[in-house]
Formats: C-alpha cells, structure tokens, sequence
C-alpha cells in the first residue's frame, strides 16, 4: 500500500528522460549545479557490444556547471528494476534537485564514475560521434539513443552544447537539432 509518506525524488538525465517504463507519481523538469553531462560512459550491453562498445551518458563534476533534466517522483521499489536497468557501473548518489518554481528537494542519481570498469572518458567529438554512429547493442542503436537525448532536451528547451554538437554530427540534414 502507498501512502506517499516514503516517495522520493529521482533525477534522470539520460534516457530516463525519454524512456519512461516505471511508475512515478509526478514528473517535473528539474536541474542540478555542479555537474555536466558526458557522453563519457561505454555500454557494451545496452547500445554496442564488448567488441564495439557504445556511448551513453554519465554525469561528471564541473564547478558552475547546470545539468537539466526530469526529476521523478517515486516509491523506493521502483529503484529495484532501476537499479538491473542501469547496471554496467552506474551507482547512485543523493543530489539536491531544483525546479524551475524556486523550490528544491533532494533526490537520487544514478552515475558512472571514472573508476569503473566501462568508463570511457573524453575524446574528440568526432571520434565519440564516430563511435556512437558505428555502435549497436541489444537496446538498438547508439544513434536512436543520441538522437532521443537531443529531440527530449530540445523539447525541454534546455541547452546542452555537448549533446547538440554530438546529435548534429549524426542527424540527417532533415533531422531538426539546434
Ligand atoms: C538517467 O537517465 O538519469 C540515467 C539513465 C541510465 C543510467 C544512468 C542514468
């Protein structure tokens, strides 16, 4: 039985912004100070494959730095399936969530950090675009999660230059990207 009493926040940055397939109560855009994201993370069971590992998101620290996104609310449980979801070096840390009235909560995240074993780190745009438009895993294509990514943030009216200039590089040129 939910009574709301234990709800929390969850933050998702990456594709729980677009890939929403667990129950929350409420769904609100939120952001938060000192993080950016990165196309940083390998997925080699997700978007690519251990011979031609993808790239998804992670956050990483930067002073000054707005990471936008959708924050969650939900009961514990659902971190269960989240949390199989979201394996291959992804832990989860407690943030403090703005929204955009003002207000603020704390809430989860889940990030990869450079010490796990499928963090890739930073490369030339080209070469991480390169490797995003090559790879495909179980989940589909690199590309469609990119894409997805980019369309959401748009959408958001959120600017995100990194995200951009990756899902530029792999749109067709009918493709609408910022
Ligand atoms: C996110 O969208 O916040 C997220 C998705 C998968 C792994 C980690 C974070």
């Amino acid at each position: 039985h939910f009574d709301g009493h234990d709800a929390i926040w969850l933050f998702g940055y990456g594709s729980l912004i677009w890939k929403v397939d667990f129950p929350y109560q409420e769904r609100r855009p939120a952001f938060i100070h000192g993080w950016s994201r990165r196309f940083w993370q390998g997925s080699h069971d997700h978007r690519g494959t251990p011979e031609a590992p993808g790239r998804v998101v992670t956050l990483v620290r930067k002073p000054g730095a707005v990471c936008h996104g959708i924050a969650y609310r939900i009961t514990p449980e659902v971190l269960a399936p989240l949390d199989v979801r979201e394996k291959n070096g992804y832990l989860r840390e407690v943030v403090a969530l703005h929204f955009t009235d003002d207000s603020s909560a704390e809430g989860l995240v889940y990030l990869a950090t450079e010490d796990n074993a499928a963090f890739l780190g930073d490369a030339p745009l080209d070469a991480i675009a390169e490797q995003i438009a090559l790879a495909h895993g179980p989940s589909g294509p690199n590309r469609d999660y990119l894409l997805n990514l980019a369309a959401s943030l748009r959408q958001l009216e959120v600017d995100d230059p990194h995200v951009f200039a990756l899902a530029r590089r792999l749109a067709y040129p009918a493709d609408v990207c910022p």
